[in-house]
């Protein structure tokens, strides 16, 4: 047996290739972080972990995982492309990406176009009706609670978050809504409405918020602009279909996964 690496590697395979032995941060519904190879950065692992209703409803759909790290990737990378800053740093593998660790503001952060989903039923609006203009929402990030919709003034009053933090949380959600507006736009996929994160990093004594989380069909409704066809996780939240063809469909539209991939295939024997 060799000697521990100061790093946290252990040699274990008898032909000495390594094992990595890392810390679990944080699993959530869909993700899991690990603590990642340098300060100030987390490895974020997509799980095939699908959940709909605050985990009343849940399945493991093969692949999804996979499909969400190649395509939170896109956004990110596009994201930081056009100087919105993002956690994202790499993608490691099929499953796993370096990012930035950050302080996440405890807020789920909804950009809508058009009524669909809980605006749809809290308001009586048609889904699918064109909002007179992008409308933001905010939701507690609280599963005991449910995410519940809080305003502005819970957020100032309880301390969530400055007025100069949700003075620029309103601003990057806009230029996000615009970004991916258009990269969706460009693919006969409307923009519906979309959830993000946005955590504060710090360099030095300065702060500044960043998109972090994932941006993927998972807290997206993206519909087909000629057929309405649902492209996002309303497919498992409403039994529509097969989840993996659906995000399979937008990475290939988006050039994220080549046509025909077998990315999402089951691995086969070779005789
Ligand atoms: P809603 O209409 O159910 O409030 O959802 C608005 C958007 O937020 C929709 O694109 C789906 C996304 N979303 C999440 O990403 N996570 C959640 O927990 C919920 C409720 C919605
Ligand atoms: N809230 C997430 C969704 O419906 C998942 C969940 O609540 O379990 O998108």
């Amino acid at each position: 047996m060799r000697a521990q690496r100061p790093d946290g590697f252990r040699y274990s395979h008898p032909k000495g290739t390594f094992m990595a032995r890392r810390k679990k941060i944080y699993e959530g519904k869909a993700k899991i972080l690990y603590e990642g190879p340098e300060p100030g950065t987390i490895v974020q692992y997509f799980k095939d972990d699908a959940t709909a209703f605050n985990a009343e409803k849940r399945d493991v759909i093969e692949g999804k995982g996979v499909l969400n790290n190649r395509l939170s990737e896109f956004f990110m990378t596009g994201l930081n492309s056009v100087g919105v800053p993002t956690h994202f740093i790499r993608r490691l593998n099929m499953r796993e990406q370096l990012v930035r660790s950050c302080e996440i503001i405890p807020l789920e952060i909804i950009v809508r176009n058009y009524a669909a989903g809980s605006l749809s039923k809290r308001l009586g609006i048609e889904e699918g009706t064109q909002l007179p203009r992008p409308i933001v929402e905010y939701c507690f990030k609280d599963d005991a609670l449910g995410d519940p919709l809080v305003t502005e003034e819970h957020i100032a009053a309880f301390g969530w978050a400055t007025q100069q933090d949700m003075d620029d949380v309103l601003s990057l959600a806009l230029r996000v809504n615009d970004f991916m507006s258009g990269v969706m736009l460009a693919v006969g996929i409307r923009l519906v409405d979309f959830k993000i994160e946005i955590g504060r990093v710090y360099d030095g004594d300065f702060q500044r918020l960043v998109i972090a989380d994932e941006i993927s069909p998972d807290s997206c409704r993206l519909w087909d602009i000629e057929t309405g066809q649902k492209l996002d996780k309303d497919v498992f939240r409403r039994d529509l279909g097969s989840l993996t063809d659906a995000y399979s469909e937008v990475a290939r539209r988006l050039g994220v996964l080549p046509k025909n991939s077998a990315t999402v295939s089951k691995p086969t024997l070779i005789n």
